[in-house]
């Protein structure tokens, strides 16, 4: 049984607060006592004869789970190699924890197995469900945000919690339809779910906005309700604009108005876990690389100066475990 873990009282008035100010020890009782790893990158194959030869000085990698749990070829191959290099964060799309159907234990069990190969930091998936009744939509599908869905999921995330042995880490999807029966905001929903099951929470900033203008309802507002000691990870990613509404196509560099809103999930929350995810129309390493950087310096840091964050040294040593709708199958090669 995975224990619960309860963080400390919420920092209310670090909410305008410098990131400066969030001291070590405090922080580290944070995030489920998950590290800051620093500034990462999806991991993609285009780029892995890039990363083997010139390792680049990025402090980490998340990888799709699905893209390798089966793979005994040279995906897993250079995974391995990148593993021990740097530290590895696990990101899926196929657990599905909003349907009724039942866990797919199988899939469990491969989960747990890759995290214990890559001694994965953590592991992670989306608040959504992919399919029902044996079905898979490829999707990452909008949940009915009831007090009974709570119940269903919060009791399926501690099940998965259990089988893992580990807390689990969700992440808000970007949604382009609700359900007229919800009864609560999604961000009422996760900060409910991340206390009744222990869950840590991935804050992708641009699903936060995509979502927003799609709802039209405020993204400060959102950012503000997220409990921020639950805050494991956070995303950052472009999106398409289609006027009527937007589209998360991770096909291009953030929006200004996603920076905007980075920097206020930062003061908030403190110095998280940054991401960035780029899925199509992927540009060149160091373009990709360049465009992380600029996350150093919407919060004022330096970008050619190494993170303080968690040292890749430690990558090989610490066994501790992402997409919009419509790229859930494609990411998966
Ligand atoms: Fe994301």
């Amino acid at each position: 049984m995975v224990a619960r873990v309860r963080g400390p009282a919420r920092p209310q008035a670090a909410a305008a607060t410098a990131v400066g100010a969030f001291r070590k020890p405090f922080m580290e009782t944070l995030r489920l006592g998950h590290p800051d790893l620093g500034f990462g990158l999806g991991l993609r194959n285009v780029h892995f004869d890039h990363i083997l030869s010139r390792r680049p000085q990025v402090d980490w990698f998340e990888i799709i789970s699905e893209n390798f749990m089966d793979s005994r070829g040279r995906p897993r191959y250079v995974l391995d190699q990148i593993a021990e290099i740097y530290p590895v964060v696990m990101h899926g799309v196929s657990l599905s924890i909003g349907s009724t159907d039942p866990l797919d234990r199988d899939y469990l069990a491969k989960l747990k197995s890759l995290a214990a190969a890559t001694r994965a930091k953590w592991v992670s998936d989306h608040l959504c469900w992919t399919g029902v009744a044996s079905l898979n939509s490829h999707d990452l599908l909008p949940m009915p945000l009831t007090e009974e869905s709570l119940r269903h999921v919060a009791g399926r995330v501690r099940t998965v919690q259990d089988v893992l042995e580990r807390p689990f880490v969700f992440e808000n999807p970007s949604t382009y339809a609700g359900f007229t029966g919800s009864t609560m905001t999604e961000w009422e929903f996760l900060a409910r779910l991340a206390d009744e099951s222990g869950c840590g929470l991935l804050l992708d900033v641009n699903n936060v906005y995509v979502s927003s203008v799609n709802h039209d309802y405020d993204p400060e507002t959102y950012l503000d309700a997220i409990p921020p000691e639950r805050v494991v990870q956070i995303h950052l990613a472009g999106h398409t604009d289609c006027d009527t509404h937007l589209i998360d196509t991770h096909d291009r560099p953030v929006r200004d108005r996603v920076w905007e809103l980075y920097r206020r999930a930062i003061d908030r929350c403190g110095p998280v876990s940054t991401l960035l995810e780029w899925d199509a129309s992927i540009p060149s390493f160091p373009e990709l690389h360049a465009e992380l950087l600029k996350a150093k310096t919407v919060l004022g840091e330096d970008p050619c100066a190494s993170s303080g964050a968690a040292s890749r040294s430690d990558a090989a040593s610490e066994p501790v475990a992402p997409h919009p709708l419509h790229h859930a199958a494609a990411l998966v090669e």
